[in-house]
């Protein structure tokens, strides 16, 4: 009885907890195990639930985060909040895979239980040395009168548990709140991190620092140059570098940049210049300009793993999102996936990005395959299309779209006399985030090739083996499920029904 009563009034008072802080400020702990069950089982039962995309168990997923290969595993942890499709108190949430297709969850890996990170475990990288996994993060850190403020954090991976060490590197009083997202290199015996960060002028800056002892030592070098780019956005997230045989891909998602033409128009972008990196100068001298990743809907964050595997080509994932944005799922409690991971190669001085090579693990059987004008299909959920030989025909394709209603879903088309490849979303039913507008054009001279991935809740279009890639989420209604295909010359077009490369398994 007294037992009991002591329960009830535990649960009581927690509910009355949550309600004054609100949920954004819940921390998880063994108690809400039950409840995020619940939860998930709900959630299960969604027709937007991702066949062979990494999406949250519940709740929020953002930026991936400590991409690595260790111990003969690639190790992926995302940005998570559990209890909601908002942005709380982020965790990092742990998925584990043998071949970068299949993806087990492991569950929650860091939470924030230090004053250093008491209002979220932020994005970071990691590094193996000596065998050990380390990872850094950043702690955002608030006071009791909500003022934040970063730590750059290490953790060290230690029979199965994350262990926190002391911060490593401070906030900068010289800049603003916003310092983060380390990501961590080492050349030859020094090591380097780099972060975004705003300066007091409300200007995009890239700090790097570095230290021969890992754990300790961290000095700031000072910002990195990177000439006519000193005034390009208030701020750039998720700042990664990326060595490419003797060539750096410096990556960062920029935020404040004013849409031109068919460039920069997402709330928020991700990109790139290719280029060299003077470590003693601090001068990053780009090749060139600042590139998008993707030209879809829905891509930021990028990620590259580790490079202790490759020298030639990296590995990259993304968040299939945006920071700010609304997402039809967000009433279900759930909110975010990652994209299929990349191959990263510098190809005649260009980025190329391609599905990893692994995706053909996914493919179960083949379902059409032939020379045509004209085809249509229904049930188009969980394939890969390909279209080869196109050479630039006009072509429209509708995905998702009503059955006896071709110009409805999402609309891929290739208009060879203005030579714009573009996609439209505004057939579709559920139209997300309509403000930022419902169509996306790249100019393309010549259409040759397109490999498109199609999931549950997202489509990915890789154009000319990787030259260009347009990724979005969809969400199609239950009666939008046909391909119409049709083009004014013959196309050589190849479907597979692909597999499960994830499971939904409530793991915590
Ligand atoms: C990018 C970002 C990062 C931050 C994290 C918090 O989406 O805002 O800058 O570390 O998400 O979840």
């Amino acid at each position: 009885m007294i037992k009991c009563w002591k329960i009830n009034n535990f649960n009581y008072i927690k509910k009355v907890v949550n309600n004054i802080l609100g949920d954004k400020d819940r921390i998880i702990s063994n108690e809400d195990i039950k409840e995020l069950q619940i939860l998930h089982s709900n959630i299960k039962k969604s027709k937007y639930r991702q066949k062979f995309h990494i999406q949250p168990v519940t709740g929020l997923l953002n930026d991936p985060n400590g991409f690595c290969y260790f111990e003969n595993k690639w190790y992926l942890f995302y940005q998570w909040f559990p209890f909601d499709s908002i942005h709380g108190v982020k965790n990092w949430y742990l998925t584990v895979s043998d071949d970068l297709v299949h993806w087990k969850n492991k569950g929650l890996s860091l939470k924030p239980d230090k004053i250093f990170d008491n209002k979220g475990v932020y994005s970071g990288t990691s590094i193996i040395e000596n065998g050990k996994l380390n990872i850094v993060f950043t702690g955002n850190h608030r006071d009791e009168n909500n003022i934040r403020k970063p730590y750059q954090c290490i953790a060290e991976l230690k029979n199965g548990k994350f262990v926190k060490k002391p911060p490593i590197i401070e906030m900068d009083s010289n800049y603003t709140e916003h310092q983060r997202d380390p990501k961590i290199i080492k050349i030859d015996d020094k090591y380097f991190i780099i972060i975004g960060a705003q300066n007091k002028n409300k200007k995009a800056r890239l700090l790097l620092y570095s230290s021969k002892n890992l754990y300790s030592d961290w000095k700031l070098l000072g910002e990195i140059k990177i000439n006519g780019y000193e005034d390009f956005g208030y701020m750039w997230e998720c700042p990664d570098l990326i060595k490419i045989r003797d060539k750096y891909i410096l990556a960062f998602s920029p935020q404040g940049l004013k849409q031109e033409g068919n460039k920069y128009n997402n709330i928020y972008q991700s990109g790139y210049f290719i280029g060299t990196m003077d470590f003693n100068n601090l001068e990053f001298f780009p090749d060139t300009e600042f590139e998008e990743f993707d030209y879809g809907f829905d891509f930021y964050a990028v990620q590259t793993a580790n490079q202790d595997r490759y020298n030639d080509k990296s590995i990259m994932i993304a968040w299939m999102g945006l920071p700010d944005l609304k997402y039809t799922t967000d009433k279900e409690k759930w909110s975010g996936c990652l994209s299929i991971p990349r191959e990263l190669k510098i190809v005649n001085s260009k980025l190329i990005q391609s599905p990893i090579e692994q995706i053909y693990l996914l493919r179960k059987k083949k379902i059409y395959s032939s020379i045509t004008k004209r085809y249509s299909l229904k049930d188009i959920n969980q394939t890969e299309i390909i279209l080869n030989n196109i050479s630039s025909s006009n072509f429209k394709m509708n995905i998702c779209a009503n059955q006896d209603k071709s110009d409805s879903g999402f609309e891929i088309k290739y208009d060879k006399i203005n030579r714009k490849f573009s996609i439209d979303k505004s057939l579709l039913y559920n139209k997300s985030n309509a403000d930022y507008g419902l169509t996306r054009f790249i100019n393309l001279d010549n259409l040759e090739k397109l490999d498109i991935f199609i999931d549950s809740s997202s489509i990915e279009i890789f154009i000319n083996d990787g030259q260009y890639t347009m990724t979005s989420r969809i969400f199609p209604d239950a009666n939008e499920n046909m391909l119409y295909f049709n083009s004014d010359m013959y196309i050589d077009i190849e479907l597979w029904k692909l597999g499960n490369g994830v499971e939904d398994e409530f793991i915590i």
